[in-house]
């Protein structure tokens, strides 16, 4: 592996993007909220919540399972 490559490797954060759900991302992070307040997770892989749900946010808590249940039996 060349300096390049592994410069590139350890300095690139993945994001995964699903259709419904969280957002996926390679921790450890720190996630800047609106109201300035720092949340941060030691986690491999860290689920951000994108449904606003959750009762942990930003962490996902899978609330969003909730909403998509409703949604699917209205
Ligand atoms: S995305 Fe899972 S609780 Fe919001």
């Amino acid at each position: 592996m060349s300096d390049a490559d592994a410069l590139h490797e350890r300095s690139t954060t993945r994001v995964t993007m699903g259709t419904e759900g969280p957002v996926l991302i390679d921790g450890p992070v720190e996630i800047e909220l609106p109201d300035g307040r720092i949340a941060s997770s030691d986690r491999v892989i860290v689920a951000l919540c994108t449904c606003r749900r959750s009762r942990v946010y930003p962490w996902c808590d899978a609330s969003h399972r909730d909403r998509s249940r409703s949604e699917r039996d209205a």
